[in-house]
């Protein structure tokens, strides 16, 4: 058990600096949506405090993998986008608990009403949930040594398909929850993301004249959000 915590007792310093960081983050989110935007609603503010920052984070988590091939020198910072990560997935868990509990009354199946994620975007949350939970239980320094960089390095590439859901189940499930300094803040972020990570897919799949796996996955994920930006903006 300690071996599975030895990073985080070597850093304890900025472990707990960024611990601060985060709930001073999710309170600002909280109290901004329980006073500013949906005054008085405790449930709603809760889930939505708990889902934009767990979104935001993520999208940092990605967007410092886009910022460390810009800047290789940054790239020794590696442990704070592992921190985005962890601290962004343990807030969509508090997101997806208090949906179950306080909106469905611990009912899991209601989540599951439509297994049909353009009719139900909570399929897409459900998946990009239990790909980000995969990644972060791979990611304690014991579990990346166990596994080894080359398959950690591949069990990590599964972040692009859980990302591609989380962000369609937000942009489907309540478009007028993202209209707010909090949604734009994650819609930057989103942004961002995107076009930093489609950048150096061209730039480094074209190198290759796009004839690797990689770039071949690549393009299969362009056409996911291609088809699902139709399905859930202009079919419905
Ligand atoms: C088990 C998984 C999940 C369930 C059941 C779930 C459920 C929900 C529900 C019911 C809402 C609407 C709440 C409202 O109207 O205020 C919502 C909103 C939201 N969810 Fe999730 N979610 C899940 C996973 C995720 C994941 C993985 C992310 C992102 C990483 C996420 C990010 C958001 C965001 C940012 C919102 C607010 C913006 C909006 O309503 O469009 N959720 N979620």
């Amino acid at each position: 058990m300690a071996r599975l915590f030895e990073g985080a007792m070597k850093n304890w310093k900025f472990v707990l600096e960024f611990l601060v960081f985060s709930v001073v983050f999710w309170l600002l989110q909280f109290v901004y949506q329980f006073y500013v935007v949906i005054p008085g609603q405790f449930s709603f503010a809760l889930i939505r405090a708990f889902a934009f920052s767990g979104a935001t984070f993520i999208g940092l988590a990605l967007l410092s993998s886009v910022f460390f091939k810009f800047r290789p020198v940054y790239a020794k910072y590696w442990h704070v986008r592992r921190s985005l990560g962890v601290a962004g997935l343990v807030f969509i868990a508090g997101h997806s608990l208090s949906v179950v509990n306080l909106l469905f009354g611990g009912d899991v199946s209601q989540v599951f009403f439509s297994l049909n994620p353009i009719e139900n975007p909570m399929i897409f949350g459900v998946v990009g949930y239990l790909v980000f939970l995969v990644l972060a239980l791979t990611s304690t320094d014991w579990a990346m040594e166990k596994i080894g960089p080359a398959r950690w390095k591949t069990i990590h590439r599964l972040v692009y398909f859980g990302y591609f859901a989380a962000v369609f189940h937000f942009l489907a499930i309540n478009q007028s929850a993202l209209l707010n300094l909090a949604g734009y803040l994650l819609l930057a972020v989103t942004f961002l993301v995107l076009a930093g990570e489609l950048y150096w897919f061209v730039k480094i799949a074209g190198k290759n004249k796009f004839s690797t796996l990689g770039a071949k996955i690549g393009f299969l994920l362009i056409l996911l959000y291609l088809v699902f930006a139709y399905l859930v903006f202009f079919a419905k």
